[in-house]
Order: C-alpha cells, then structure tokens, then sequence
C-alpha cells in the first residue's frame, strides 16, 4: 500500500500507477468496519486493474471552536493495518500545512442545504467539508467517490457540490453499517461510556419505531416527531432535532409527512453527538 504525506507524492503516485479507474474514499481516520464497507465496495468498483484510494485528514476548517478537532482520534498505524486487510491501494495522509498552504483563502459556499439541521447546529461546518472535499477531488481526480450515508446531509450536499460545480465525479453513497444493537458505526462512538453506549441504542430503536408507524400508514408529522424525540428522550439523550424530511430537499414535514421521506435525528449523550437517519419510501 503507498502512503502519500504531500500532494506532489500523490499525483506522481498515481500517474505511475495509471491504467484503470480511480475510487476515492475521503475519510478522517479512526477507522471501523463502517468505513470497511466502503473500502471494500471501493475495491469492487475499482476492479482488480483500478486504484482503491482512501485520504485519512481531520480537516480543521469544518469543526466548530468547541468541537472535538483536537481530541479527535488519530490511531494512524491502526487505521494502516485495516487499509491493508480492506485492500485499499493508496492512502493520502496530508498534514493541516500540506491542504491549506499560508495564505490559501478560497472556500466552498454549500448553498441553502448547508445553512439548516447540522448547518444550523455546525455554523461553517460544510463550509469545510465542501472545501476540503473539493481540495481532496482536485488532487486524487478519481472516477468515483464513496460516502456513507449516515452522514445523511453531508452526501447530499456533496452531490449538490460536484453537480453544481460541474466536477467529473460520480458520488456514490453507501448504506450505513450498524452494530448489533442499530447503532450506526462512526468513529465518535469511542467516546461513549458503557453506559452512554447502551443509551445510544435507543437512536436506531426510535427510528425503527418510526419505520414501522409509517409503514401501518401513519403520516402526521407532529405525532411521529414527538414519537422521535420521546423515544430518544427517555433513554437520557439530549434530542436535537428529530424530523421527517424530504431526502432531496431536506424539507421538513410540517404537516404530512409525504412520499419519499428522511427521518434524520441529532442528539447529544454527554459531550459526544450522534446523527443517524432512515430514508423510507
Ligand atoms: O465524513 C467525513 O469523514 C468528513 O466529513 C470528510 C468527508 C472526510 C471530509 O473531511
């Protein structure tokens, strides 16, 4: 596998390696199997002649001055280990210098999409992303690029940007992995307390629950919200929003809840925050 620290690398990297089709995974390290899956499905689509590339960097511009940067996990080796067992061919590990050099000054705007739900919460948080995300598609130049869906507004907006932007890239979005229990896997997880862990459960189980009230032909929104947010309540987390939405405009529900829908859910357990989501259609 090829570690690229600097830009320069990369590309001369990839122009030796050239032939076929590149499939990118952004990711910030802290690796588990959620982010396996989409390594592994990375490695499908790049076949056995493509690149499976994978950029491991905690991109400061999108976390907030009381957020986790600089607790943030960086098991580096850890995360080598699993990039080798998934088959990824290339990993590229820039330092904050190398991705923002003195003076670069350009962002991202994410339009509309990224000033509600998380962008509401995360002032300039998909700024970030979107910066970052475009300076990582410039570098690597692949043909496609995997995203999970948990981050469910993250995907989305992404695929607004490389539309919008005209970018040659395919965005594909990959189902969430969840452990036993439902919980949706991310890195943040390490965070919990065992209790805290146990509590976090409750997420999946409102969302199932919502799935299920939907599916018998439920659609008041306020009932199903309220459902949401009790559910997850109750188990001690600190509910930030738990809507339906629509899962192309992120619209929220007021009413009736209409066909397609997103129920997407931000809550706190302590000082660490989860998102998760289910798209019902
Ligand atoms: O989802 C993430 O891990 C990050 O937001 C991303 C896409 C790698 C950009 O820093």
């Amino acid at each position: 596998m090829n570690i690229c620290k600097t830009i320069s690398e990369f590309r001369r990297y990839r122009r030796s390696a050239a032939g076929g089709k590149v499939i990118f995974v952004p990711t910030m390290g802290a690796l588990h199997e959620g982010h396996g899956s989409l390594v592994r499905m990375a490695r499908r689509l790049a076949g056995s002649d493509g690149i499976v590339a994978v950029s491991i960097f905690v991109n400061p511009t999108q976390f907030g001055p009381q957020e986790d940067f600089h607790k943030y996990p960086r098991p580096f080796e850890q995360d080598l280990a699993h990039l080798a067992a998934w088959e990824a061919d290339a990993v590229f590990f820039p330092s904050p210098e190398e991705m923002y050099a003195p003076g670069s000054a350009m962002s991202i705007d994410p339009g509309p999409l990224g000033s509600v739900l998380d962008g509401a919460i995360r002032p300039g948080h998909f700024r970030g992303v979107c910066t970052v995300v475009a300076k990582l598609l410039g570098i690597v130049e692949p043909a496609s690029m995997i995203l999970g869906q948990k981050d469910f507004q993250q995907q989305l907006i992404l695929k607004h940007m490389v539309r919008d932007l005209n970018m040659p890239v395919e965005v594909v979005t990959a189902p969430t992995l969840r452990e036993p229990d439902g919980l949706a896997m991310s890195s943040r997880n390490r965070y919990l307390s065992p209790d805290q862990r146990a509590q976090a459960g409750s997420i999946y189980q409102a969302l199932s629950w919502a799935r299920h009230e939907y599916s018998g032909g439920v659609r008041d929104a306020g009932a199903l919200e309220a459902g949401l947010s009790e559910r997850i309540g109750q188990a001690g987390l600190e509910v930030q929003y738990a809507l339906a939405c629509h899962p192309e405009t992120l619209e929220v529900y007021r009413q009736t809840v209409a066909t397609p829908c997103v129920f997407l859910i931000a809550a706190t357990l302590g000082t660490t925050r989860l998102i998760d989501n289910l798209v019902v259609a």
